[in-house]
């Protein structure tokens, strides 16, 4: 039994796309998009000596919006070339070296490639679809990697995403500081709270091909991330949207930044001070996107709640306290937290 592949399904599609692509009104990106205008979310030069400066930034940026870009963040842009060109070349491999990695099913795994990670709602016999394929890599720390779902082909395909690991060290420190200190909490206090050295980087790689009717079909649909906080870059292909007093805009693609997406994990921690952020992705008719998010996420047995120093008599706790793991359970299964 083969993955199901978006790549194929496009192979027999002539200006038409399967039904169980096809988004209901409220969804469809071709009515629900505001045209015209380019969400202009803030932008963060990381490297700004002035700390206090940078926090005002942060924490407003996170507070209001759940998205920005950072650039001037030290990756060097050969690090994130080198990470896209062995990802676009894997899912550029035939459907069958590709399978080699699929998910194992009911291996309750989220790591390999495949297609479908949210049970979506199903309209009468049609279960919808996104138009995205996807593989997923644990990258960091080194005892959680299991390279089996690793591609070897590219063969540089390791060496790229270790490389690109080890530059985000210094990002998701300072990240994570500076979040801590826009608190009133010491720098070290969230990324403590979120696991601490055992926080895990896990890799997703989308791959949204053509789609011959992008005013129907979404890529990726509205969600906000799990994860503490999601690292993105894209390429050069716009299809990123964020949802902002109801409406979708576009989020414009700047060269190089690193598109951080507050996730509910933070949320949580800051007992709803930093916001998650709602967003989706719409597809192209003729380019292939394709992103590369990594999730910063607690281990599964590791439990998030909202941070002690930040709740009291006067403000008390917004969110439960629970696994992380159990969350995600909840969270994909649709079941209340
Ligand atoms: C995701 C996601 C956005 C993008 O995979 O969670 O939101 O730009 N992706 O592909
Ligand atoms: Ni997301």
């Amino acid at each position: 039994m083969g993955v199901e592949s978006v790549e194929r399904e496009r192979e027999s599609s002539e200006g038409t796309i399967p039904a169980e692509f096809i988004r209901s009104e409220n969804e469809q990106p071709g009515i629900t998009t505001v045209h015209g205008k380019v969400l202009e979310v803030p932008t963060i030069d990381f490297s700004d000596p002035d700390e206090e400066k940078l926090i005002v930034q942060i924490t407003e940026a996170s507070s209001n919006w759940g998205m920005y870009q950072i650039v001037n963040h030290d990756i060097p842009s050969e690090v994130i070339s080198k990470l896209q060109a062995v990802g676009k070349e894997f899912f550029e491999l035939p459907q069958e070296e590709k399978e080699a990695y699929a998910k194992p099913p009911d291996s309750g795994s989220i790591e390999g490639y495949g297609t479908k990670l949210f049970k979506e709602i199903s309209e009468g016999d049609i279960t919808k679809k996104g138009w995205v394929d996807n593989l997923f890599n644990k990258i960091w720390p080194p005892s959680v990697i299991n390279y089996q779902f690793w591609p070897k082909n590219p063969p540089s395909y390791r060496e790229a995403n270790e490389e690109y690991a080890k530059h985000m060290h210094k990002v998701v420190e300072k990240l994570f500081r500076l979040l801590s200190l826009g608190l009133g909490l010491e720098g070290q206090e969230l990324k403590k709270a979120a696991g601490g050295d055992n926080l895990e980087y896990l890799l997703k790689i989308n791959y949204y091909p053509p789609c011959p009717r992008p005013d129907l079909a979404l890529g990726v649909v509205a969600h906000t991330d799990m994860s503490t906080v999601t690292i993105l870059v894209p390429n050069d292909v716009q299809g990123l949207q964020a949802c902002k007093d109801g409406r979708w805009y576009d989020v414009k693609y700047i060269p190089n930044a690193l598109v951080i997406h507050i996730g509910d994990q933070m949320e949580i921690m800051s007992n709803g001070k930093y916001k998650s952020v709602l967003h989706r992705t719409t597809v192209n008719k003729d380019k292939t996107r394709i992103s590369w998010p990594v999730f910063l996420e607690p281990p599964a047995d590791h439990v998030v709640g909202p941070h002690p120093q930040l709740v009291n008599a006067v403000n008390q706790p917004k969110y439960k306290t629970k696994k992380y793991g159990d969350y995600v359970y909840c969270k994909i299964n649709k079941l209340p937290q």
